[in-house]
């Protein structure tokens, strides 16, 4: 049987991975690994109850810290479990440190990587993501790539060879919550919110976290906003909205982080969401919900060449005109693949 050590470490990748995982069973001996770079509760355990993904062999409980000091720190423990289990693969997701250290502790032992949500490009360096993907996707030996956009970025840096459409595998994990959550949420009834009568926010990218002037005007845009807003905060964005003294008002709801099943209900029910999120970008869209994507480029160019997505970037009164003068474009296009892209993904690996 085919061995694979999957590293996983932050709040995208566990949803991410939860129906690969699930695709694998059974077929691949898959070893979890969590490099531990997301930790709280809400960040982290509740999606692993939640989606019913199996324990991690490993944690290795790197925590958080300055980007070479944890992608180093990632580093020397990702080789230490990969020289001890010696895989055959080690799948990666996405564009975090824990993807990046994935791909380069295994790359320098020679085991083969395979990247999920490749090709995926900002063209703004000064993201660190962008500099994870792109280092990334020239250390893996297989590419799955959500987009025909994402296989043509690849083209464009050279990268021709095992690179596959599968579709996106987050498209996977709303059906897998579905299935796995059973009943639905009951988050609606407990916020006493009703369908369409509410906007939902999320912001926790550094470009807009680590600029004060960019999330004080994000922020204000929120208190400006005439509609009740559902705003489950990150960590990150808690430790800095303290900091800042920041005061919502009334309309503006904000709460821990929420479950996964919970966030696709309140996502579903919203008239509109805004956001610097990559992922929620793509659920907005599979949910027929328009967003207004709260930073000067996305990745995800196909759901605002659509007309579904409407880039902002910060500016307060962007925002606002945004939400207010938004019209619902008539069509709507299947996006990043509809068959289940784990068992693509799943059967390439098999055949590679
Ligand atoms: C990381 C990813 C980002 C992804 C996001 C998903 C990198 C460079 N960034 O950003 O691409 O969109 O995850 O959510 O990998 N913290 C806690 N508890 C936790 C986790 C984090 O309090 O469980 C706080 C810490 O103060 C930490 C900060 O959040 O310093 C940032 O966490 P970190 O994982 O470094 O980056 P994210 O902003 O979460
Ligand atoms: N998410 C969640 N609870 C929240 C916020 C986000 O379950 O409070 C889910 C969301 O539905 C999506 C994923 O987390 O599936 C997106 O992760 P995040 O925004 O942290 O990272 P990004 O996609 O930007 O890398």
């Amino acid at each position: 049987m085919i061995k694979i050590v999957s590293i996983i470490g932050a709040r995208p990748q566990f949803i991410k991975a939860a129906p690969v995982s699930l695709a694998m069973r059974g077929i691949i001996d898959e070893i979890i690994v969590h490099t531990g770079q997301h930790y709280d509760d809400r960040m982290s355990s509740v999606f692993f109850r939640e989606l019913g993904i199996p324990k991690p062999k490993y944690n290795l409980k790197v925590g958080s810290g300055n980007h070479g000091w944890q992608t180093g720190q990632m580093l020397t423990k990702i080789e230490k479990v990969l020289m001890q289990e010696n895989p055959n693969w080690v799948l990666i997701y996405g564009d975090t440190n824990s993807t990046l250290a994935g791909a380069l502790a295994a790359a320098k032992l020679n085991i083969k990587v395979a990247h999920v949500e490749a090709g995926l490009r900002s063209f703004n360096r000064e993201m660190p993501e962008e500099i994870n993907r792109i280092i990334t996707d020239h250390l893996s030996n297989l590419l799955f790539c959500p987009s025909q956009n994402a296989v043509n970025n690849l083209t464009a840096e050279g990268i021709v060879n095992a690179v596959h459409i599968v579709g996106d595998v987050m498209a996977d994990s709303i059906v897998l919550a579905k299935k796995i959550a059973g009943t639905s949420s009951d988050i609606l009834s407990k916020l006493n919110l009703s369908a369409q009568k509410y906007l939902l926010a999320t912001v926790h990218r550094a470009e807009n976290t680590d600029n004060e002037n960019r999330l004080l005007s994000i922020l204000t845009a929120f208190n400006k906003l005439k509609e009740k807003i559902i705003f489950p905060v990150h960590p990150r964005t808690k430790k800095i909205i303290k900091k800042l003294g920041f005061k919502f008002s009334p309309h503006v709801i904000s709460s821990e982080p929420l479950g996964y099943s919970d966030m696709i209900a309140v996502e579903m029910s919203a008239r509109m969401i805004l956001t610097d999120s990559g992922g929620i970008q793509k659920e907005a869209y599979w949910l027929g919900v328009p967003c207004i994507t709260l930073r000067d480029e996305t990745e995800w160019v196909e759901t605002v060449e659509t007309g579904w997505n409407v880039l902002t970037g910060s500016n307060q009164g962007k925002i606002i005109r945004a939400v207010n003068s938004y019209k619902k474009p008539e069509s709507h296009f299947s996006l990043y693949g509809d068959a289940p892209a784990a068992e693509r993904i799943v059967k390439i690996i098999c055949q590679s």
